[in-house]
Protein backbone atom coordinates (compact mmCIF):
# COMPACT_ATOMS: atom_id res chain seq x y z
CA UNK A 1 0.00 0.00 0.00
CA UNK A 2 2.91 2.37 1.21
CA UNK A 3 4.52 1.46 -2.53
CA UNK A 4 2.06 3.16 -4.75
CA UNK A 5 2.20 7.03 -3.42
CA UNK A 6 6.29 6.43 -3.05
CA UNK A 7 6.16 5.06 -6.86
CA UNK A 8 4.05 8.33 -7.95
CA UNK A 9 6.20 10.91 -5.82
CA UNK A 10 8.78 9.12 -7.24
CA UNK A 11 7.78 9.60 -11.03
CA UNK A 12 6.75 13.10 -10.56
CA UNK A 13 10.13 14.45 -9.05
CA UNK A 14 11.38 12.51 -12.21
CA UNK A 15 9.33 14.24 -14.33
CA UNK A 16 10.02 17.71 -12.61
CA UNK A 17 13.86 16.25 -12.90
CA UNK A 18 13.85 15.50 -16.56
CA UNK A 19 11.78 19.06 -17.65
CA UNK A 20 14.82 20.72 -16.19
CA UNK A 21 17.16 18.66 -17.50
CA UNK A 22 15.38 19.67 -21.20
CA UNK A 23 15.01 23.13 -19.94
CA UNK A 24 18.70 23.71 -19.37
CA UNK A 25 19.69 22.14 -22.74
CA UNK A 26 17.73 24.99 -24.02
CA UNK A 27 19.07 27.70 -22.01
CA UNK A 28 22.74 26.48 -22.43
CA UNK A 29 21.85 26.24 -26.37
CA UNK A 30 20.72 29.62 -26.62
CA UNK A 31 23.90 30.73 -24.34
CA UNK A 32 26.09 29.55 -26.35
CA UNK A 33 24.59 30.41 -29.60
CA UNK A 34 24.77 33.95 -28.17
CA UNK A 35 28.10 33.48 -27.59
CA UNK A 36 29.30 32.32 -31.03
CA UNK A 37 26.46 35.42 -32.50
CA UNK A 38 29.31 37.39 -30.33
CA UNK A 39 32.20 35.66 -31.74
CA UNK A 40 31.41 35.97 -35.40
CA UNK A 41 30.15 39.82 -35.45
CA UNK A 42 33.76 40.43 -33.78
CA UNK A 43 35.01 38.18 -37.07
CA UNK A 44 32.94 39.63 -39.52
CA UNK A 45 34.24 43.36 -38.71
CA UNK A 46 30.91 44.47 -38.24
CA UNK A 47 32.21 46.62 -35.32
CA UNK A 48 34.60 48.99 -37.24
CA UNK A 49 31.73 50.25 -39.91
CA UNK A 50 28.63 50.63 -37.30
CA UNK A 51 30.76 51.93 -34.94
CA UNK A 52 31.05 55.96 -34.24
CA UNK A 53 34.37 56.89 -35.11
CA UNK A 54 34.29 58.94 -31.52
CA UNK A 55 35.57 58.56 -28.02
CA UNK A 56 32.90 57.13 -26.49
CA UNK A 57 31.15 56.05 -29.15
CA UNK A 58 28.46 53.30 -28.23
CA UNK A 59 29.76 50.08 -30.71
CA UNK A 60 27.02 48.94 -32.83
CA UNK A 61 24.99 51.99 -32.48
CA UNK A 62 25.98 53.14 -35.84
CA UNK A 63 26.73 56.63 -37.67
CA UNK A 64 30.21 56.01 -38.70
CA UNK A 65 30.78 58.31 -41.69
CA UNK A 66 32.66 56.03 -44.72
CA UNK A 67 34.11 58.33 -47.33
CA UNK A 68 33.94 56.07 -50.47
CA UNK A 69 34.80 57.57 -54.77
CA UNK A 70 30.94 56.95 -54.48
CA UNK A 71 29.84 59.54 -52.04
CA UNK A 72 29.41 59.54 -48.27
CA UNK A 73 27.61 56.87 -46.53
CA UNK A 74 26.86 56.65 -42.94
CA UNK A 75 26.35 53.07 -40.75
CA UNK A 76 23.01 52.47 -39.55
CA UNK A 77 22.33 51.44 -35.80
CA UNK A 78 22.58 47.53 -35.30
CA UNK A 79 21.40 47.76 -31.85
CA UNK A 80 17.63 46.52 -31.53
CA UNK A 81 16.33 50.01 -30.76
CA UNK A 82 12.35 49.90 -32.37
CA UNK A 83 13.23 53.70 -34.10
CA UNK A 84 16.54 54.16 -34.97
CA UNK A 85 18.35 50.51 -35.01
CA UNK A 86 17.15 47.49 -36.37
CA UNK A 87 14.78 46.08 -33.50
CA UNK A 88 11.79 44.26 -34.79
CA UNK A 89 13.68 42.45 -37.57
CA UNK A 90 13.03 38.77 -37.85
CA UNK A 91 15.45 36.56 -39.01
CA UNK A 92 14.47 36.55 -42.30
CA UNK A 93 15.03 40.42 -42.44
CA UNK A 94 18.08 40.32 -40.99
CA UNK A 95 19.31 37.46 -43.28
CA UNK A 96 17.85 39.07 -46.86
CA UNK A 97 20.16 42.77 -45.30
CA UNK A 98 23.71 40.31 -44.69
CA UNK A 99 23.25 37.86 -47.61
CA UNK A 100 21.02 39.53 -50.19
CA UNK A 101 21.98 43.34 -49.99
CA UNK A 102 17.69 43.80 -49.19
CA UNK A 103 16.12 45.86 -46.81
CA UNK A 104 12.97 44.70 -45.42
CA UNK A 105 10.63 46.47 -47.63
CA UNK A 106 12.46 44.84 -50.36
CA UNK A 107 14.92 47.42 -51.65
CA UNK A 108 18.61 47.38 -52.50
CA UNK A 109 21.34 48.90 -50.20
CA UNK A 110 24.72 49.82 -51.81
CA UNK A 111 27.24 47.61 -51.72
CA UNK A 112 29.61 49.74 -49.31
CA UNK A 113 27.59 47.41 -46.75
CA UNK A 114 29.69 44.11 -48.17
CA UNK A 115 27.23 41.84 -48.19
CA UNK A 116 28.86 40.48 -51.70
CA UNK A 117 30.89 38.50 -49.27
CA UNK A 118 28.69 38.21 -46.81
CA UNK A 119 26.07 36.24 -49.17
CA UNK A 120 28.52 33.34 -48.22
CA UNK A 121 27.67 33.14 -44.97
CA UNK A 122 26.30 29.77 -43.06
CA UNK A 123 22.41 29.59 -42.22
CA UNK A 124 23.74 28.61 -38.85
CA UNK A 125 26.15 31.82 -38.22
CA UNK A 126 23.18 34.11 -40.04
CA UNK A 127 20.97 33.06 -36.84
CA UNK A 128 23.80 33.60 -34.05
CA UNK A 129 24.97 36.51 -35.10
CA UNK A 130 20.35 37.97 -35.69
CA UNK A 131 20.43 36.46 -31.61
CA UNK A 132 23.66 38.08 -30.34
CA UNK A 133 22.13 41.38 -31.87
CA UNK A 134 18.70 41.45 -30.29
CA UNK A 135 20.16 40.63 -27.23
CA UNK A 136 22.43 43.35 -26.68
CA UNK A 137 21.29 46.79 -25.25
CA UNK A 138 19.03 49.16 -27.57
CA UNK A 139 20.70 52.67 -28.20
CA UNK A 140 18.26 55.39 -29.31
CA UNK A 141 20.85 57.03 -32.11
CA UNK A 142 19.35 58.82 -35.55
CA UNK A 143 21.82 58.24 -38.23
CA UNK A 144 22.37 61.00 -41.03
CA UNK A 145 21.52 60.10 -44.33
CA UNK A 146 24.03 59.52 -47.02
CA UNK A 147 25.21 61.97 -48.90
CA UNK A 148 25.20 60.85 -52.42
CA UNK A 149 25.68 62.56 -55.68
CA UNK A 150 22.01 63.17 -57.39
CA UNK A 151 22.85 59.97 -60.04
CA UNK A 152 23.56 58.00 -57.19
CA UNK A 153 20.57 58.67 -55.06
CA UNK A 154 17.69 56.47 -55.87
CA UNK A 155 18.98 52.74 -54.09
CA UNK A 156 16.26 51.19 -56.59
CA UNK A 157 19.47 51.56 -59.23
CA UNK A 158 21.38 48.83 -57.17
CA UNK A 159 19.31 46.39 -58.70
CA UNK A 160 21.13 47.17 -62.02
CA UNK A 161 24.39 46.97 -59.86
CA UNK A 162 23.32 43.25 -58.34
CA UNK A 163 22.31 42.44 -61.54
CA UNK A 164 25.35 42.70 -62.76
CA UNK A 165 27.90 41.92 -60.14
CA UNK A 166 26.13 40.24 -57.56
CA UNK A 167 24.86 36.07 -57.57
CA UNK A 168 24.77 35.28 -53.87
CA UNK A 169 26.55 31.62 -53.55
CA UNK A 170 26.49 29.79 -50.57
CA UNK A 171 30.20 29.02 -49.70
CA UNK A 172 31.47 25.70 -50.66
CA UNK A 173 33.91 23.79 -49.00
CA UNK A 174 36.33 22.03 -51.31
CA UNK A 175 36.51 18.65 -50.28
CA UNK A 176 40.35 18.36 -52.09
CA UNK A 177 41.85 20.97 -49.61
CA UNK A 178 41.64 20.12 -45.39
CA UNK A 179 40.07 21.47 -42.77
CA UNK A 180 41.97 24.30 -41.92
CA UNK A 181 41.72 25.92 -45.36
CA UNK A 182 38.27 25.97 -45.96
CA UNK A 183 37.75 27.42 -43.00
CA UNK A 184 40.38 30.16 -43.58
CA UNK A 185 38.58 30.36 -46.87
CA UNK A 186 35.02 31.07 -45.17
CA UNK A 187 37.00 33.47 -43.04
CA UNK A 188 38.65 35.72 -45.31
CA UNK A 189 36.21 35.48 -48.35
CA UNK A 190 32.96 36.03 -46.52
CA UNK A 191 33.09 36.31 -42.52
CA UNK A 192 35.84 38.50 -43.19
CA UNK A 193 35.44 40.31 -46.57
CA UNK A 194 39.34 40.82 -46.60
CA UNK A 195 38.58 41.21 -50.59
CA UNK A 196 36.31 44.09 -50.07
CA UNK A 197 39.74 46.03 -49.36
CA UNK A 198 42.52 43.52 -50.89
CA UNK A 199 41.22 42.73 -54.13
CA UNK A 200 41.06 44.83 -57.22
CA UNK A 201 37.52 47.02 -58.33
CA UNK A 202 36.46 47.55 -61.95
CA UNK A 203 34.89 50.98 -62.56
CA UNK A 204 31.71 50.27 -61.34
CA UNK A 205 33.52 48.80 -57.55
CA UNK A 206 32.60 45.30 -58.31
CA UNK A 207 35.23 43.25 -56.87
CA UNK A 208 37.40 41.55 -59.53
CA UNK A 209 37.85 37.76 -58.50
CA UNK A 210 40.02 36.76 -61.20
CA UNK A 211 42.43 39.18 -59.06
CA UNK A 212 41.56 38.03 -55.18
CA UNK A 213 43.42 39.63 -52.48
CA UNK A 214 46.23 40.59 -55.33
CA UNK A 215 45.98 44.30 -53.94
CA UNK A 216 43.48 47.48 -54.75
CA UNK A 217 45.26 50.71 -55.99
CA UNK A 218 42.09 52.78 -54.53
CA UNK A 219 40.86 51.33 -50.77
CA UNK A 220 37.97 52.31 -48.79
CA UNK A 221 39.86 55.53 -47.46
CA UNK A 222 41.14 56.52 -50.82
CA UNK A 223 44.85 54.59 -49.93
CA UNK A 224 45.98 51.88 -51.57
CA UNK A 225 45.89 48.23 -50.49
CA UNK A 226 48.70 46.22 -50.33
CA UNK A 227 48.66 42.65 -52.22
CA UNK A 228 48.98 39.53 -49.65
CA UNK A 229 48.98 36.40 -52.19
CA UNK A 230 52.61 35.07 -52.10
CA UNK A 231 54.08 37.29 -54.11
CA UNK A 232 58.19 37.75 -52.76
CA UNK A 233 58.00 41.81 -53.81
CA UNK A 234 54.13 42.75 -53.45
CA UNK A 235 52.60 40.23 -51.32
CA UNK A 236 53.43 37.85 -48.43
CA UNK A 237 55.67 36.06 -50.16
CA UNK A 238 58.58 36.16 -47.70
CA UNK A 239 56.43 36.06 -44.36
CA UNK A 240 56.23 32.66 -42.01
CA UNK A 241 53.39 31.34 -40.90
CA UNK A 242 54.23 32.54 -37.64
CA UNK A 243 55.09 36.44 -38.86
CA UNK A 244 51.25 36.17 -40.02
CA UNK A 245 49.97 34.88 -37.13
CA UNK A 246 51.69 37.77 -35.00
CA UNK A 247 50.58 40.06 -37.41
CA UNK A 248 46.92 38.95 -37.32
CA UNK A 249 47.07 39.17 -33.59
CA UNK A 250 48.99 42.43 -32.98
CA UNK A 251 48.99 44.03 -36.18
CA UNK A 252 52.92 44.10 -35.85
CA UNK A 253 54.89 43.74 -39.26
CA UNK A 254 57.98 41.42 -39.59
CA UNK A 255 60.19 44.55 -39.61
CA UNK A 256 58.42 45.89 -36.40
CA UNK A 257 56.22 48.24 -37.66
CA UNK A 258 52.44 48.04 -36.92
CA UNK A 259 49.69 48.06 -39.62
CA UNK A 260 48.61 51.22 -40.25
CA UNK A 261 45.21 53.36 -41.90
CA UNK A 262 41.97 50.95 -41.74
CA UNK A 263 43.83 47.54 -41.56
CA UNK A 264 44.60 48.45 -37.55
CA UNK A 265 40.88 48.46 -37.43
CA UNK A 266 40.61 45.02 -38.80
CA UNK A 267 43.09 44.52 -36.51
CA UNK A 268 41.36 45.69 -33.26
CA UNK A 269 37.71 44.67 -33.95
CA UNK A 270 38.37 41.54 -35.98
CA UNK A 271 41.23 39.49 -36.26
CA UNK A 272 42.44 39.94 -32.72
CA UNK A 273 39.55 38.77 -31.19
CA UNK A 274 39.48 35.69 -32.85
CA UNK A 275 40.97 32.19 -31.23
CA UNK A 276 44.57 30.82 -32.69
CA UNK A 277 42.48 28.51 -35.03
CA UNK A 278 40.60 30.59 -36.76
CA UNK A 279 44.11 32.58 -36.81
CA UNK A 280 45.79 30.08 -38.22
CA UNK A 281 43.06 29.04 -40.38
CA UNK A 282 43.46 32.80 -41.72
CA UNK A 283 47.12 32.18 -42.33
CA UNK A 284 46.89 28.67 -43.93
CA UNK A 285 44.17 30.07 -46.47
CA UNK A 286 46.59 33.39 -47.28
CA UNK A 287 49.92 30.65 -47.94
CA UNK A 288 47.72 28.97 -50.45
CA UNK A 289 47.52 31.72 -52.77
CA UNK A 290 49.85 31.60 -55.03
CA UNK A 291 51.59 34.92 -57.19
CA UNK A 292 49.10 35.83 -59.80
CA UNK A 293 50.92 37.51 -63.21
CA UNK A 294 51.13 41.47 -64.00
CA UNK A 295 48.01 42.73 -65.06
C1 LIG B 1 32.52 48.44 -44.73
C2 LIG B 1 31.55 48.85 -43.75
C3 LIG B 1 30.53 47.85 -43.24
C4 LIG B 1 30.76 46.63 -42.66
C5 LIG B 1 32.09 45.94 -42.44
C6 LIG B 1 29.47 46.12 -42.27
N1 LIG B 1 28.48 47.00 -42.62
FE1 LIG B 1 26.50 46.75 -42.30
N2 LIG B 1 26.14 48.42 -43.42
C7 LIG B 1 27.08 49.33 -43.84
C8 LIG B 1 26.42 50.43 -44.53
C9 LIG B 1 27.09 51.65 -45.12
C10 LIG B 1 25.04 50.13 -44.53
C11 LIG B 1 23.93 50.96 -45.17
C12 LIG B 1 23.78 50.57 -46.62
C13 LIG B 1 22.69 51.32 -47.35
O1 LIG B 1 22.10 52.26 -46.80
O2 LIG B 1 22.39 50.98 -48.50
C14 LIG B 1 24.90 48.87 -43.78
C15 LIG B 1 23.68 48.26 -43.52
C16 LIG B 1 23.53 47.16 -42.69
C17 LIG B 1 22.24 46.61 -42.30
C18 LIG B 1 20.88 47.19 -42.65
C19 LIG B 1 20.47 48.12 -41.53
C20 LIG B 1 19.25 48.95 -41.79
O3 LIG B 1 18.85 49.68 -40.87
O4 LIG B 1 18.67 48.91 -42.88
C21 LIG B 1 22.50 45.53 -41.50
C22 LIG B 1 21.48 44.63 -40.82
C23 LIG B 1 23.94 45.41 -41.40
N3 LIG B 1 24.54 46.41 -42.14
C24 LIG B 1 24.56 44.43 -40.68
C25 LIG B 1 25.94 44.23 -40.69
C26 LIG B 1 26.60 43.11 -40.05
C27 LIG B 1 25.91 42.04 -39.22
C28 LIG B 1 27.92 43.23 -40.33
C29 LIG B 1 29.04 42.30 -39.96
C30 LIG B 1 28.85 40.90 -40.32
C31 LIG B 1 28.08 44.45 -41.13
N4 LIG B 1 26.86 45.03 -41.32
C32 LIG B 1 29.29 44.93 -41.60
C33 LIG B 1 28.44 49.20 -43.68
C34 LIG B 1 29.09 48.07 -43.20
C1 LIG C 1 38.86 48.03 -44.46
C2 LIG C 1 39.85 47.57 -45.41
C3 LIG C 1 40.61 46.31 -45.08
C4 LIG C 1 40.09 45.08 -44.74
C5 LIG C 1 38.64 44.67 -44.58
C6 LIG C 1 41.23 44.20 -44.57
N1 LIG C 1 42.40 44.88 -44.80
FE1 LIG C 1 44.28 44.13 -44.59
N2 LIG C 1 45.07 45.96 -44.99
C7 LIG C 1 44.35 47.09 -45.31
C8 LIG C 1 45.26 48.20 -45.50
C9 LIG C 1 44.87 49.63 -45.87
C10 LIG C 1 46.56 47.69 -45.27
C11 LIG C 1 47.89 48.48 -45.30
C12 LIG C 1 48.12 48.93 -43.89
C13 LIG C 1 49.25 49.91 -43.73
O1 LIG C 1 49.44 50.71 -44.64
O2 LIG C 1 49.91 49.86 -42.69
C14 LIG C 1 46.41 46.28 -44.95
C15 LIG C 1 47.46 45.42 -44.64
C16 LIG C 1 47.34 44.06 -44.46
C17 LIG C 1 48.45 43.14 -44.32
C18 LIG C 1 49.94 43.52 -44.34
C19 LIG C 1 50.43 43.46 -45.75
C20 LIG C 1 51.81 44.04 -45.93
O3 LIG C 1 52.49 43.58 -46.87
O4 LIG C 1 52.18 44.96 -45.20
C21 LIG C 1 47.91 41.88 -44.16
C22 LIG C 1 48.68 40.57 -43.98
C23 LIG C 1 46.48 42.02 -44.21
N3 LIG C 1 46.17 43.36 -44.40
C24 LIG C 1 45.59 40.97 -44.08
C25 LIG C 1 44.20 41.12 -44.04
C26 LIG C 1 43.28 40.04 -43.79
C27 LIG C 1 43.67 38.59 -43.55
C28 LIG C 1 42.04 40.58 -43.82
C29 LIG C 1 40.70 39.90 -43.55
C30 LIG C 1 40.57 39.29 -42.25
C31 LIG C 1 42.18 42.00 -44.10
N4 LIG C 1 43.51 42.29 -44.24
C32 LIG C 1 41.11 42.88 -44.22
C33 LIG C 1 42.97 47.18 -45.43
C34 LIG C 1 42.07 46.17 -45.11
Amino acid sequence: MAARPGLAAGSRTCVALLLCLVASAVAAASAEQLARGRYLVHAGGCISCHTADRDGAIPLAGGRRLETPFGIFYAPNLTPDRKTGIGGWSDTDFSAALRHGRAPDGSPYYPVFPYPAYAGISDADVAAMAAWLRSIPPVHNPVPAHELPWYLRSRWLMLGWNLLFFDPQPFQADPARDKDWNRGAYLVRHLGHCGECHTPRNLFGARDDSRELAGNAAGPDGGKVPGIRQDREQGLGRWTLDDMLLFLELGMLPNGDFAGSSMSAVIDDNTSQLTGDDRRAIAVYLQSLAPLDSP
